[in-house]
């Protein structure tokens, strides 16, 4: 199968089509900015924008993905920063890190959905072990 990852085609060996696009990305692709967290559509980690629209990729069947533009967190700040991950540095929002691939995808497929501010906030429901909710709703609130 070939799939389109921030604006390259990847053409790998899918064993089983119903395989999640989260394995193709991190073990076939190779990219592993994405993150799996719960498996279950709970906590966010896993998100990637296709075709501009947020998406759990821990349960996105790799064959539904061909054929459509899949953007990473490797890919989100290719032309420059994007707003979401400036605001993340002017907050110095992260801790450890691990939640923050799917929390800044989240943000940044919401910014396309056209959602600003609070209203963002209220979209973005993913999980932080690490409790950085205070600093994101300060970056949040520069968006
Ligand atoms: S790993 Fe996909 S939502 Fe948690
Ligand atoms: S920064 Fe550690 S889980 Fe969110």
């Amino acid at each position: 199968m070939t799939f389109n990852v921030n604006g390259k085609n990847y053409t790998v060996s899918v064993s089983n089509p119903d395989m999640p696009l989260l394995w193709v990305l991190r073990d076939l692709i190779g990219l592993t900015g994405t993150k799996y967290g719960c498996g279950i559509e709970v906590c966010g980690a896993c998100t990637v924008l296709i075709d501009g629209q947020r998406e759990h990729s821990c349960v996105f069947d790799a064959s539904s993905a061909v054929g459509k533009k899949i953007v990473t967190i490797e890919g989100l700040g290719a032309g420059g920063l994007h707003p979401a991950q400036q605001a993340w540095v002017d907050e110095q929002v992260p801790q450890c890190g691990y939640c923050q691939p799917g929390m800044l995808m989240t943000v940044a497929g919401a910014i396309n959905d056209g959602h600003r501010g609070k209203e963002i906030a209220s979209e973005c429901k993913n999980l932080c072990v690490c409790g950085t909710y205070p600093r994101i709703k300060k970056a949040l609130s520069n968006l």
